[in-house]
């Protein structure tokens, strides 16, 4: 009964992923950690959700840049755009921030660890719809194995 210690973490699976079973590739990528991901929720919240909103859903009208033209935070939870970034993009923006580009996103080197904002990018990547996970980490692949 070598396979008995899965049967929790199947499940847990199932709960969040079960719609990705046409998909295999993608299904085993996101087979992340639950308490990873569980840790990456109470990080979020403690230092994402002020701007972000505390189910990830940004501001409306997050893509219409304010009077100073910088943009306001959008959602992370999919409807945004954050899916068309691979996952070491998407941690170079949490790591450095947006200031230096002139934005508004805070920096957070120093302050979470890159395991912790790879928690957190896991997080918001549990609520994505699964058609879209998948053409995340399609795309992810590919940036990963392109020359840099
Ligand atoms: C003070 C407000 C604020 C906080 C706190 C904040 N952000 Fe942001 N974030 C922004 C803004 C504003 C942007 C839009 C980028 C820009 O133009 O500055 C952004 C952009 C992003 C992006 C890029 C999204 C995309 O679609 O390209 C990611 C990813 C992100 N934030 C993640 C996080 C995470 C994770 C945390 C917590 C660790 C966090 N942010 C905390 C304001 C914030």
């Amino acid at each position: 009964m070598k396979l008995r210690p899965l049967v929790p973490i199947l499940g847990f699976f199932l709960l969040t992923a079960c719609t990705d079973s046409r998909t295999p590739g993608a299904a085993e990528s996101r087979r992340a950690d639950p308490q990873e991901v569980a840790r990456g929720a109470v990080l979020y919240q403690k230092n994402c959700a002020t701007c972000h909103g505390a189910n990830a859903e940004g501001t409306p009208e997050w893509y219409k840049a304010g009077a100073d033209g910088r943009f306001p935070p959008p959602p992370l939870d999919g409807s945004g755009h954050a899916w068309h970034h691979p996952r070491e993009a998407l941690k170079k923006t949490i790591r450095e921030g947006t200031a230096g580009l002139g934005g508004n996103m805070p920096a957070w080197r120093g302050k979470l660890s890159d395991r912790d904002i790879e928690a957190v990018i896991l997080w918001f990547q549990s609520l994505w719809p699964a058609e879209l996970y998948r053409n995340w980490s399609l795309m992810d692949d590919q940036a990963r194995r392109a020359p840099t």
